[in-house]
């Protein structure tokens, strides 16, 4: 997969994608992550990228040429036809376990990253096919909610982990909270493992793990359970606890 990055802070991106998964897809060349200074498709000596907002207001927007400029300049060299162009917003649909899976099937999407300010509407309705945001807050830029999304998008491509299962026992790959994880040793500090996950006893781990995220999920996140796919005998004996 190829994950191309337009941002302002390029320099923001070093060591997040060079650290452990993401590195290890990078050098196993499962994932080529590209990233672009917009500052480089400035028409100007002060590479300028920003102006104000018509009508007034505080701040500034970014401006329109330097972004489509970057964005078709790089799909045209890669010959990249229509690839998802997203845009990081705190505007835009929330990132999911589900949004992230979606991605990863594309072999090719391109990110971009505004900072400080907000874009030009155009960039928004004529160069992005998508708008991503990571959470109901303000970041200062698009930049650290791209390196959320590479991250989790990352992970998902085939062959990535070291286990191919390892990704489906996640935390909302089946719309459950993942179940209470223990290593050795035994007992710590009078804190002593559940017995049953010492028991060898392979379909009662496996209920016993089943039941902790349900029970952790209602607990935790009961708004998951409304759409999580509980079978009857669990939601009955879910009441019952
Ligand atoms: N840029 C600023 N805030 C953001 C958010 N919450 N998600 C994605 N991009 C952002």
């Amino acid at each position: 997969m190829r994950i191309d990055i337009l941002c302002l802070f390029p320099e923001m991106f070093t060591s997040p994608l060079n650290q452990s998964i993401v590195k290890r897809a990078s050098e196993r060349e499962l994932v080529n992550v590209v990233v672009h200074d917009i500052r480089d498709y400035a028409h100007d000596r002060h590479r300028t990228v920003d102006d104000y907002p018509y009508g007034g207001g505080p701040g500034m927007v970014i401006k329109p040429e330097p972004v489509f400029e970057a964005a078709e300049s790089i799909k045209d060299q890669l010959n990249a036809g229509e690839i998802p162009v997203i845009l990081l917003s705190p505007q835009g649909r929330l990132l999911s376990q589900s949004v992230a899976r979606e991605l990863a099937l594309h072999p090719h999407i391109m990110l971009i990253c505004g900072h400080y300010e907000g874009f030009d509407e155009r960039i928004c309705e004529h160069l992005a096919t998508d708008e991503i945001s990571i959470g109901d807050y303000v970041l200062s830029g698009g930049e650290l909610a791209a390196m959320v999304l590479v991250d989790a998008i990352v992970r998902l491509i085939p062959g990535v982990l070291g286990s191919e299962c390892s990704a489906d026992s996640d935390s909302h790959s089946d719309g459950l909270l993942e179940y209470p994880q223990y290593t050795r040793p035994e007992t710590y500090q009078n804190w002593s493992v559940p017995p049953i996950l010492l028991s060898g006893n392979h379909s009662e781990i496996a209920q016993w793990r089943r039941r902790q995220s349900i029970l952790r999920t209602a607990e935790r996140r009961p708004d998951l359970l409304k759409k999580g796919s509980l079978c009857d005998e669990e939601r009955k004996w879910m009441l019952e606890n």
